[in-house]
């Protein structure tokens, strides 16, 4: 009955406003029946499916980018380019194939960053707080590790002779990336100056130092995290005057300076800022790690954009590197700070990170081709953000809900949190949001229950595919299903028995022999 009122409610304020504003055409039926017979003939030819070997493999992943949050971004990104919004198509809204993924970890329902990552990457499911070790390592138990470490597919791409690349708005050695090639208890030890004595003692290694040693020479890393490559005390190269970002290391070493030594006769440079980012001819380039900040790289509203890139400008330059390989790479995005926008109740900036991943996804389309590649987008985990409230066609997604609360009579905003620091009573009541400046880009949205920090959410998140079987992505699938369909297309990691190799060069032999021979023949003809 309740929710009946409000609804009438609702409908008569609405009367009462200006009406919504929206294009002419859509009063006319044909207008909604040619859209929808102009997506049907595309989807049909979906029938014809790409079974081509995925060459490349490139994992997009929104950290904490639930579908509540790609709606949203959609909608900014419309906006921001004088739309309604509610019509624009994100880059990835424009893949074929979309299946959801259900993210718990094994000790976990709503889970975090890292049990996720070992999910998404290694293709086993984990407990919160780990990275590249099975459910039975226990967090934080350094004697846990050994015998029960997973391996990523970013080192199954290594061992088939790709490139590999990691990209990422956060530093390099965070919950996301980390997983592609650390195996840690704790995705906190970030350096050993992060460990407790008792795990360096037992023979744990820091994730900064795995980095550089599990893997040999991953080809492309880029991101933040300087802070924990070098030696206690020593002093940062863009902030030097600024103590909190000096180096954090106990063991005294050096990790960016043992990096350039050993690439010296490799083509592999180390930059740390966007201008000596952009001298680089990627043509030249065999080697790249761009360390562009102490910890994560700013929030994209508020990058300096002289001194740091921007994650499509990182994924450009990745991805002319990477290609040069003749075997194709693995390249990981990570749209990192979605999460942390989040996290901090800033919704502006969470949604403008995930429209700049956006951006990336498109720049990284312009670079590759779905004949051979395998474009997956998905996110670890959602967040407790919503928007709502009856909101008319075109309303600015920070705007307000054009219908006050009939229980308090006052107004309330679209995007609202389920908990976090918004939560704000004056006077003990609710905050009288008019009185506030709530499209601002550090404006906490209003939660229910007060949290310093907002918490992940539960349900399941978006899987968008294109490419070399993409459409193995679909229907409801369990978060470690990923990587093993990525590396099935690819043809690296432990199914390969469907590939044969002719001159070199991979195919596909799955479903028939038969088939095997009709696509071999469509090959010589095409
Ligand atoms: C592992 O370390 C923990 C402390 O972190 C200790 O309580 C436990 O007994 C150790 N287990 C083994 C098998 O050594
Ligand atoms: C940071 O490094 C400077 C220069 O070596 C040193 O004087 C300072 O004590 C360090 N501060 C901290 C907090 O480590
Ligand atoms: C909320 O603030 C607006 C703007 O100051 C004011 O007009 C309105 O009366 C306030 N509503 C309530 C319920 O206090
Ligand atoms: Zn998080």
């Amino acid at each position: 009955m309740k929710v009946a009122a409000l609804f009438i409610l609702g409908c008569l304020v609405w009367e009462g406003m200006a009406k919504p504003e929206f294009p002419e055409q859509e009063k006319d039926p044909d207008f909604w029946k040619e859209w929808a017979q102009r997506t049907l003939k595309n989807a049909l030819t979906l029938q014809d499916l790409n079974k081509n070997v995925a060459k490349n493999i490139i994992l997009f992943l929104g950290d904490g980018m639930g579908v509540p949050t790609v709606t949203a971004a959609r909608i900014l990104k419309g906006q921001l380019s004088g739309q309604n919004g509610e019509e624009t198509q994100l880059e990835m809204d424009k893949f074929p194939y979309v299946a959801l993924s259900k993210t718990y970890n094994t000790n976990a329902q709503v889970p975090d960053s890292a049990g996720t990552a070992t999910a998404y990457l290694c293709g086993v499911k984990a407990n919160e707080g780990t990275v590249g070790v099975s459910a039975a390592a226990v967090k934080s138990q350094c004697n846990t590790t050994r015998g029960n470490e997973v391996t990523s597919i970013l080192k199954w791409a290594k061992d088939a002779g790709k490139s590999v690349g990691i990209v990422t708005t956060t530093r390099v050695n965070h919950a996301t990336p980390s997983a592609a090639y650390a195996h840690c208890v704790d995705r906190d030890w970030y350096s050993d100056g992060d460990m407790p004595a008792e795990a360096l003692q037992s023979g744990c290694k820091d994730i900064a130092r795995q980095l550089f040693e599990n893997i040999p020479d991953i080809d492309v890393i880029m991101g933040g995290g300087r802070r924990n490559m070098y030696p206690r005390n020593t002093p940062d190269v863009e902030y030097p005057g600024d103590k909190k970002h000096n180096g954090t290391r106990k063991d005294g070493r050096n990790l960016v300076g043992e990096w350039t030594d050993r690439m010296k006769d490799k083509r592999g440079y180390y930059v740390w800022n966007r201008k000596d980012l952009f001298s680089l001819n990627p043509n030249n380039v065999d080697y790249l790690l761009g360390l562009f900040e102490p910890a994560d790289l700013p929030y994209e509203l508020e990058r300096n954009k002289e001194t740091d890139p921007s994650l499509t400008e990182m994924v450009d330059v990745a991805i002319k590197i990477l290609r040069k390989n003749e075997r194709g790479f693995y390249l990981l995005v990570e749209g990192g700070r979605i999460d942390h926008g989040h996290h901090d109740g800033k919704a502006k900036q969470a949604l403008h990170e995930a429209v700049e991943m956006d951006r990336a996804i498109t720049r990284a389309g312009l670079l590759t081709s779905i004949y051979d590649t395998l474009t997956v987008v998905t996110a670890d985990h959602s967040h407790v953000f919503s928007f709502g409230g009856y909101t008319h066609r075109g309303n600015s997604i920070f705007g307000l809900a054009p219908i006050m609360s009939d229980i308090d009579q006052k107004p309330f905003t679209s995007i609202l949190y389920g908990n976090g620091p918004g939560f704000k009573f004056v006077n003990g009541a609710r905050e009288n949001v008019s009185t506030v400046d709530y499209e601002h880009n550090n404006y906490q949205a209003q939660a229910a229950v007060p949290l310093s920090m907002e918490t992940h959410g539960g349900e399941d998140v978006a899987i968008f595919s294109k490419g070399p079987l993409a459409h193995l992505l679909h229907g409801v699938q369990e978060q470690h299903y990923i990587p093993h369909v990525m590396a099935y297309a690819a043809c690296i990691g432990q199914n390969k028995d469907h590939c044969h190799t002719n001159s070199g060069s991979p195919s596909l032999s799955h479903i028939s022999p038969t088939l095997a021979l009709l696509l071999s023949v469509k090959w010589l003809l095409c």
